[in-house]
């Protein structure tokens, strides 16, 4: 895949929308993970360094298109100065004169955060006008947010028609990993399945059973296979047994995943084994992610539970590479549509990553 990259265009005090994905959990209006935050980070040092003005675009929930301040990206100023390291200005709407005052007026090193694209139905919907007019008050459009790339929005897919467009640093960094466990796995190459709802990870078991040498499914997704009768490929090892009402995984199924595991050279793993978030029912979850760090395979995790239960037990840096695509990630993995990566590619000039 060819990408247009920030790094090929000339930023000197050119204004440049950046759209991150601040879409995280919030407890008592603070975030549960800055996982997705700190990801926007080399880019905005990057912009900054070249002298750009950045204004920081993302959605925040799914507020319907209403304005719903309890979705107000308001609320994450702190969180985003603290973890960033920059002083934030925040503007109430992300079109219009109040963000043409706040570029005008932007002291050198502050950086813009807009209000949530998604109090606006037009987003959703695509809507040319409302993506010309995300686009009106800038020069560049920069895309860092690879996990909202599956979704067809006037901030991710509408405004490149306006804009020249490139991608991100972190946004490259994900497709290069992504590549590389998706064409070209070292093998033994083992995927790991759980979370729930078996019919968005169908696709991706189906996917992963050709090109994979394991496919180790826990989790609800493999209680919801077992009850519907599902039959598969025998590449594909279906949690033989469960503890606690089917809370966790069990010890047989636990042994038989680290076995896999411990031989494997790349490890794919999106979703957890269990309720991971009231133990004891995360034991299955946290003893085949030790396996997997033990193991020294090439891994790449993803999800936002899976980010949650990384986070919580201080594994991040332990796991080769771990993506901010939840939706995204599955999409992408499984071939499905990914327009706001379409809408990147396509100058012959720009490197292949
Ligand atoms: C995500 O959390 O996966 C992205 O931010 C997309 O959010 P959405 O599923 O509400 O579109």
């Amino acid at each position: 895949m060819i990408l247009k990259k920030v790094q090929d265009v000339e930023l000197v005090n050119k204004r440049v929308l950046l759209r991150v994905d601040f879409n995280v959990a919030l407890e008592y209006g603070h975030i549960k993970e800055s996982f997705r935050i700190e990801s926007a980070r080399e880019t905005v040092d990057f912009l900054l360094s070249k002298k750009a003005k950045v204004a920081l675009v993302s959605h925040l929930g799914r507020p319907s298109g209403t304005i719903n301040l309890g979705f107000s990206m308001e609320q994450l100023k702190g969180d985003v100065e603290r973890i960033l390291e920059k002083e934030i200005e925040f503007v109430p709407s992300c079109t219009g004169e109040e963000v043409k005052k706040g570029l005008d007026s932007l002291k050198s090193g502050r950086v813009l955060l807009l209000e949530n694209t998604r109090f606006y139905e037009e987003e959703q919907l695509n809507d040319e006008k409302f993506a010309k007019a995300l686009a009106k008050n800038f020069d560049i459009y920069v895309n860092d947010a690879f996990s909202v790339c599956h979704r067809s929005h006037a901030s991710i897919v509408g405004v490149t028609k306006f804009l020249p467009s490139y991608a991100g640093l972190w946004m490259q960094k994900e497709v290069e990993n992504l590549n590389r466990v998706k064409n070209n796995p070292d093998r033994p190459a083992t995927a790991i399945i759980g979370g729930a709802k078996i019919e968005t990870k169908l696709p991706i078991i189906k996917n992963f059973i050709e090109s994979y040498d394991h496919v180790l499914v826990g989790g609800r997704v493999a209680c919801e296979a077992i009850d519907r009768g599902l039959k598969f490929d025998e590449k594909v090892i279906l949690a033989q047994d469960f503890a606690a009402n089917r809370y966790d995984v069990g010890p047989e199924t636990i042994k038989k995943f680290k076995e896999i595991v411990s031989q494997s050279k790349t490890i794919v793993w999106n979703g957890p084994l269990g309720k991971f978030e009231h133990p004891p029912y995360d034991e299955g979850t946290i003893g085949v992610l030790g396996a997997v760090i033990e193991s020294g395979a090439f891994s790449l995790v993803g999800g936002g539970e899976s980010i949650q239960v990384l986070e919580e037990n201080n594994m991040m840096n332990k796991i080769s590479f771990v993506s901010t695509g939840g939706g995204a990630l599955l999409e992408y993995l499984s071939d499905g549509p990914m327009p706001g990566l379409d809408v990147l590619k396509f100058n012959p000039d720009n490197i292949e990553i």
